[in-house]
């Protein structure tokens, strides 16, 4: 008994030193020691021997389990160490190393256009105001004197929120006319750009969301001449002096009259060429005077004050300052797309 429990030392102490991982480890030590274990197995035959060999024997075994538990404990605190100079050096961090930059944004370029256009408003003293996007058909389309079958309230062409048609997207910021008539004292002076929205598919040209800015004055005295005046010096300003302009003849339920405002094409000076698809004047604004109906609508005498009002695409006037031929570009917010700007 004494050889075997020998053999079993040896066999189970260079087994333990031997050990690669804390499993491995586990398993040796239930192999050894566990309840089913060799040395266990070793004790159970203690029966076997005299009783004088038997307290020998005994002791033989206890400092055995002993040696084997401290060799277990050695190895697993050796494993330990090894184990966590292993992650230290897979984790080591150069502090030497140079940083990453912190890269600062910059404004859309499409913003760059729209403060420009605020900086000339403001310039000729008129204020900025702000609207709701969520809007009531009321201010978009009835009080803007577009009747009830007008083909702009279909709703192939309007995302509305309720059934009645009562409440939708704004699909142009023509009702901040009404908003600033019903709450300003007069005479206004303003511009309102934003948001709005209209069921178009995306493609080059077209968004279902877009922006756009109004502009409306209103005062004694005010005629078509003040209108063409002004609008002429913010399109010299923008695209430079000398740049010519066309009012055409148009309709809009809201103003009368109303026009269409052209920029001679600064590309091909009118002759023709592919940024002004060949037409030689380029389209940029919606204008005219505000009907006496609508000035009535929202309390205000149509014999004693007159106004102007226009609405333009930004989107249009960044893509055509900065010779973007995708509207779809605007939008993505690619960085290497706005990094150019
Ligand atoms: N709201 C018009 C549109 O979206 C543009 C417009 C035309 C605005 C004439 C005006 C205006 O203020 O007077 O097409």
């Amino acid at each position: 008994m004494k050889e075997i429990m020998q053999k079993l030392r040896d066999a189970s102490l260079r087994a333990i030193s031997e050990s690669q991982d804390s499993e491995n480890l586990e398993s040796l030590r239930v192999r050894y020691l566990g309840k089913k274990g060799e040395l266990t197995q070793i004790l159970r035959q203690m029966g076997k021997l005299s009783p004088e060999e038997r307290p020998k024997m005994g002791q033989m075994a206890n400092q055995l389990r002993e040696e084997i538990e401290k060799a277990v404990e050695q190895r697993r605190a050796e494993l330990m160490d090894a184990m966590m100079d292993l992650k230290l050096q897979q984790e080591t961090v150069d502090v030497t190393l140079p940083g990453k930059p912190a890269v600062a944004g910059h404004k859309h370029p499409m913003y760059n256009v729209l403060d420009q256009i605020k900086e000339i408003f403001v310039g000729m003293g008129f204020e900025i105001v702000d609207g709701p996007e969520v809007e009531l058909a009321d201010y978009n389309f009835t009080k803007l004197n577009i009747d009830e079958g007008h083909p702009s309230r279909e709703w192939t062409d309007t995302f509305y929120f309720t059934e009645d048609s009562s409440i939708l997207l704004r699909t142009q910021t023509s009702p901040m006319q009404i908003h600033a008539m019903e709450t300003r004292p007069l005479p206004i002076r303003m511009i309102a750009p934003g948001r709005v929205y209209r069921k178009d598919e995306v493609d080059a040209t077209h968004s279902p969301m877009f922006h756009q800015i109004e502009g409306m004055v209103i005062d004694k005295g005010v005629t078509m001449s003040d209108l063409k005046a002004t609008l002429n010096l913010v399109v010299e300003k923008i695209y430079g002096k000398g740049t010519v302009t066309r009012f055409r003849p148009h309709h809009f339920p809201f103003t009368e009259p109303s026009c269409e405002m052209d920029i001679q094409c600064h590309k091909c000076g009118g002759k023709g060429c592919p940024t002004c698809k060949g037409e030689g004047w380029i389209e940029v604004l919606g204008a005219g005077m505000v009907h006496p109906k609508v000035l009535a609508g929202c309390g205000i005498d149509p014999d004693v004050y007159s106004g102007w009002a226009f609405g333009m695409g930004l989107e249009r006037l960044a893509m055509g300052e900065y010779k973007i031929t995708d509207l779809r570009l605007i939008f993505e917010n690619d960085i290497r797309f706005l990094e150019q700007f």
